[in-house]
């Protein structure tokens, strides 16, 4: 689409004006590919591929994941009150997609057959998994299910509110001060279908004065920075 003042209405592509009613669906929002690594009592470590995620609160920062109650990660994070949220890489995809389709309870070794090394955190010992670049412990502080959503029907999903307590970024994607996530091939979920992420179009304006911007980006960015 053009942009350029000149485009004026003879030249303006014609546009369809009809719209359509459909029923809801929740996947009609893109979401990012994420890998949940939960531990059962034992040490038991699973892993599995989640897509109903996002961010509900910036400071303290605050994750939802809408997680099916029958799912063994959702057993473990009840049990432990944590999990490790892991941003898989677009090469990841194949082993992302193992993991999302093998209940642990079926498959047991799912981790082993999909190829996934997993390590612990430094600060929490959490499981994490060292080939995705950045990974986000979190301490369950909120489950959502049917009354607390006021619905008259069970929800096919729990939301877990998990507050984000310890982050580790692999070195390979730290610049200065900051984590390259322009660079990063990150893989999208588009109801059952992945994509790669696309080019950076641009940058949130904040203010007209480009020195205030790229003071207020340097702010943002900084591994230290407070958001709001
Ligand atoms: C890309 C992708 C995204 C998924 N997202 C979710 C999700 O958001 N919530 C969920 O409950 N299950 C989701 N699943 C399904 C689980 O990952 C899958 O059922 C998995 O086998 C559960 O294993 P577990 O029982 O060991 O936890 C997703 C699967 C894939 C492939």
């Amino acid at each position: 689409m053009s942009l350029s003042p000149e485009a004026g209405p003879e030249t303006a592509p014609a546009r369809a004006t009809g719209r359509t009613s459909v029923p809801p669906n929740a996947f009609y929002v893109p979401s990012p590919v994420v890998l949940l690594s939960t531990e059962d009592e034992n040490g038991e470590v699973d892993v599995s591929a989640m897509s109903a995620v996002g961010v509900v609160c910036l400071d303290p920062a605050v994750l939802a994941v809408g997680i099916k109650p029958r799912r063994q990660t959702y057993k473990n994070i009840r049990r432990t009150g944590s999990f490790v949220v892991n941003l898989p890489l677009q090469d990841g995809l194949e082993a992302a997609d193992y993991t999302g389709t093998r209940p642990w309870r079926k498959e047991p070794d799912k981790l082993r057959n999909a190829g996934l090394e997993v390590a612990r955190l430094p600060e929490s010992g959490l499981p994490y998994l060292p080939s995705c670049p950045i990974a986000m412990a979190c301490t369950l502080v909120g489950n959502l299910g049917r009354h607390e959503l006021r619905l008259d029907v069970p929800p096919s999903h729990q939301v877990v509110l998990g507050r984000m307590t310890e982050c580790s970024i692999d070195d390979e994607w730290l610049g200065e001060d900051e984590v390259r996530l322009e660079d990063m091939p990150v893989l999208l979920y588009l109801n059952r279908v992945y994509a790669a992420r696309g080019d950076v179009l641009g940058v949130q304006r904040f203010t007209d004065d480009p020195a205030k911007r790229e003071a207020k980006m340097r702010e943002y960015r900084s591994l230290g920075g407070r958001q709001e």
